[in-house]
């Protein structure tokens, strides 16, 4: 799929505040720094549609993006951010749960995961939590050009060992740099067979 257009819209603290149009769309969620924002600026080609930052927690609030004038991409605040007050962990942990429980046009989330480390309990968690609501969902490893290829294929098979404990099929899950722009295709194609599908029924 190509992307003829990429535009801000709003950025919400609540889910009520999101856009009303119930166009699909698809959310980048995942630990603090795991490059969400810099893989929505890869997906799009636009450098700075989404803010970065090297210092984890940049992302505060639920970003909605239009893109081809007909779906959404939704970048997310990171959870598991250890520098914030308890308060403020409650009350991302509130946007994010109500975000994923009550927007009903989320066709599919991405949950993206630092190839470069082992399973983390947060992450685990989340999927899981995920799977108990019916929320269907991607991984993400980002970072791939990290690591050197046989070193990341066997972060991923362990990866993969791991989830096998709760997971029969196991997540789809694609590979990505936003360096190297690797897993581009890959997911822009999934995406727009899923919109097409939701264009059939
Ligand atoms: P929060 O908004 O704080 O939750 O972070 P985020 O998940 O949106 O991460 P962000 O995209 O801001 O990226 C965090 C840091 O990781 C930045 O310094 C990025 O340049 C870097 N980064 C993101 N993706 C990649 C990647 O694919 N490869 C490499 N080498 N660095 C990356
Ligand atoms: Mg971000």
């Amino acid at each position: 799929m190509e992307i003829l257009s990429a535009s801000f819209v709003i950025s919400s603290a609540t889910v009520e505040q999101c856009p009303p149009q119930k166009l699909p769309e698809y959310a980048f969620i995942g630990r603090s720094n795991v490059g969400k924002s810099s893989l929505i600026n890869m997906l799009t080609g636009r450098k700075k549609l989404a803010k970065t930052s090297g210092t984890p927690g940049k992302t505060q609030l639920i970003n909605h993006f239009l893109i081809n004038e007909n779906w959404f991409l939704v970048d997310l605040p990171g959870y598991g951010y250890a520098k914030t007050s308890k308060k403020n962990k409650r009350s991302f942990q509130k946007m994010i749960s109500s975000y994923f429980l009550e927007r009903e046009q989320l066709m599919g989330a991405f949950v993206l995961i630092d190839v470069r480390h082992p399973p983390q309990k947060i992450d685990v968690d989340f999927m899981y939590w995920l799977g108990s609501k019916a929320i269907p969902f991607s991984i993400i490893f980002t970072k791939a050009d990290k690591l050197k290829p046989k070193v990341l294929d066997r972060h991923i098979t362990h990866y993969q060992n791991v989830l096998k404990k709760t997971w029969d099929p196991l997540p789809n899950h694609f590979l990505s740099s936003s360096v190297k722009k690797t897993g581009k295709t890959a997911i822009l194609n999934y995406i727009d067979t899923i919109n097409e599908q939701l264009k059939r029924d």
